[in-house]
């Protein structure tokens, strides 16, 4: 008999919807480590808030229930978080996981998703919120940047660390390789701590 990964999985599996905007590298990385058994969470469904979002293809092939609530159909932030609420909550999740998910979040959606709300910010929280974060570090002159894995809380980038990862920043590099280095150890990262949350690790 051929035994499917989802065989493994039971009714007690921890359900995780994931969010993107973009390439989706991160979600892949978390669909490719319930695949190979390393991390054991069922993906209930990857969501992105834009139609041309090219992680929504991978997902899609992977068989994952995907969704796309396109943000610009929405006049308000509210109705738009709310809309997004409302089809992540029929996945009935344990954890929500933003993995480039571009969208600033109502304090309301935040609440709603206490403590098993997540993102991944490319920079050692609680230096460097926000943007352009390799160029950042680079013209402070730090000596290491990385990666942080943190719970979402209403505001921006400040909610507690769950782990992060370090490079070192090289007298060569630009923003572009810097960046690359860390988007590496992005992807060991956040399937880390997911695993970390779920068994409690
Ligand atoms: C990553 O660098 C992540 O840290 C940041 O947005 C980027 C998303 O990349 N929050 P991807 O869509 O997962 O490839």
């Amino acid at each position: 008999m051929i035994m499917s990964k989802t065989s493994t999985m039971t009714d007690k599996t921890p359900r995780v919807v994931i969010l993107i905007s973009g390439r989706g590298s991160n979600m892949i990385s978390i669909v490719n480590a319930v695949n190979d058994g390393s991390l054991p969470i069922k993906i209930a469904a990857v969501i992105s808030n834009r139609p041309d979002a090219a992680g929504i293809e991978f997902a899609q092939q992977a068989g994952i229930d995907t969704a796309i609530i396109d943000h610009k159909a929405f006049a308000l932030r509210e109705d738009f978080d709310q809309k997004m609420a409302s089809k992540i909550d029929t996945y009935s999740p344990d954890l929500v996981v933003l993995a480039g998910f571009m969208r600033i979040l109502t304090t309301e959606f935040v609440e709603h998703y206490a403590n098993k709300l997540i993102n991944i910010h490319p920079a050692l929280l609680p230096k460097f919120k926000g943007m352009d974060t390799h160029q950042r570090a680079i013209d402070a002159g730090e000596t290491e940047h990385g990666a942080s894995v943190h719970f979402v809380t209403a505001e921006l980038d400040a909610g507690p660390v769950i782990l992060q990862a370090k490079v070192p920043i090289l007298s060569t590099d630009t923003a572009e390789t810097l960046a690359a280095r860390v988007l590496e150890q992005e992807h060991k990262l956040y399937p880390e701590a997911i695993n970390k949350l779920v068994t409690k690790s």
